[in-house]
């Protein structure tokens, strides 16, 4: 199969383009298509073979649960059975937005979606490619990541390519994602409202609304909340090591690894702060400098790309600077965490 690239507007999406898209979602087909996180792969959520589909393209386990997309809040209703009020606060708080609830489903929602469980996770994108092919589709949209899985989540329409391309109907290019990090996902069916999966909405943001919010996100560093997020998510061919400890102590590290991997021949790529730059500048490694300690959504923004090209160049062994867990730089631990598989290195003096 063909995969049609169809350019088109970020901020106006042409509504004929847009209702191309639509019918090909209509007809059961694959669209991948922008959101502010990463791109998503996208069928027709009350379509069971189309959902089908996403996981055969993706070659995604049956276990892993995936997110339907909403354009308006009625259809909140169409998917969720029980709407409780802290869910409408949520929504008009953060929808459109990177937040994912989770809650209660409908029978409508055919099991494949949620992978068996009670439950949906359900979001309204903030991009305007997004909320249009909803509308025009007509449909919930059930959409995971539109990579392969095991690869980083696609922040550009070239990785979608890369990993989807031949396999999907329709992509709609309308260039980055702006976050580049997939939505914070959060339970609200039990008594304290959790995070899942840390994302694009900071627990910050989320206890200003709700107060207290526990933190539940494996596959690493807690117990299994669902199935789906023991997926060990970005599995390079090379062994992640996340280096973690105070700053200058991080940069000794870096700089002795970097230079151990020129004398032993070892490729060896490192993704570091901007501030880091100086410890392994002259060396010739593989560096992505991902932003400045300072500017935790540039990092995020940057984080999967940078991961692809130490992919594409065949390090041996990628060395990862943390950067904290504050605002959004607790999701750009837990993507590094989980790639790790929990090879943590912690420095004295941290
Ligand atoms: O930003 C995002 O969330 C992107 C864009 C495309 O919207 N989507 C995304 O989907 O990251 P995916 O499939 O790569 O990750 C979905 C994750 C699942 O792996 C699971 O961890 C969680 O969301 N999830 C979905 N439904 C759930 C449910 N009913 N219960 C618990 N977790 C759920
Ligand atoms: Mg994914």
């Amino acid at each position: 199969m063909g995969t049609e690239i169809l350019r088109v507007n970020p901020t106006e999406p042409e509504p004929e383009i847009i209702a191309r898209a639509a019918e090909v979602i209509k007809a059961g087909g694959l669209v991948a298509f922008p959101t502010e996180t990463v791109y998503g792969l996208g069928a027709n959520a009350l379509d069971e073979r189309a959902v089908a589909r996403i996981f055969a393209a993706k070659e995604r386990p049956a276990d892993d649960p995936i997110i339907v997309h909403i354009a308006s809040l009625e259809s909140l209703y169409q998917v969720v059975a029980d709407v409780p009020p802290v869910a409408l606060k949520l929504a008009e708080t953060f929808w459109p937005g990177p937040l994912t609830l989770v809650l209660p489903k409908t029978p409508s929602v055919p099991d494949l979606v949620t992978a068996g469980l009670p439950t949906v996770g359900v979001r309204m994108p903030a991009h305007p490619v997004a909320l249009a092919l909803i509308k025009a589709s007509e449909c919930p949209i059930a959409a995971p990541s539109a990579n392969l899985f095991g690869r980083p989540s696609p922040t550009h329409p070239s990785h979608v390519m890369e990993d989807l391309g031949g396999r999907i109907e329709v992509l709609l290019d309308a260039g980055p994602t702006l976050i580049g990090v997939e939505s914070t996902v959060l339970d609200i069916t039990g008594p304290t409202p959790t995070i899942l999966r840390p994302g694009g909405l900071s627990r910050e943001e989320l206890e200003k609304v709700l107060g207290k919010v526990e933190l539940k996100a494996g596959p690493v560093d807690g117990p299994k909340p669902s199935p789906g997020l023991m997926e060990k998510h970005y599995a390079p061919k090379a062994t992640l090591y996340l280096v973690m400890g105070e700053n200058g102590a991080v940069r000794d590290f870096l700089r002795e690894r970097g230079l151990e991997a020129l004398a032993l021949g070892i490729k060896r790529g490192f993704l570091i702060a901007e501030e880091d730059r100086a410890s392994l500048g002259d060396l010739p490694v593989a560096v992505q400098i991902l932003g400045s300690l300072k500017d935790p959504a540039t990092v995020a923004r940057r984080l999967f790309a940078s991961m692809r090209v130490l992919d594409a160049i065949g390090v041996e062994e990628i060395y990862a600077r943390d950067f904290g867990q504050e605002g959004i730089a607790l999701a750009v631990h837990n993507r590094l965490l989980r790639a790790s598989g929990g090879k943590i290195i912690f420095l004295e003096g941290g």
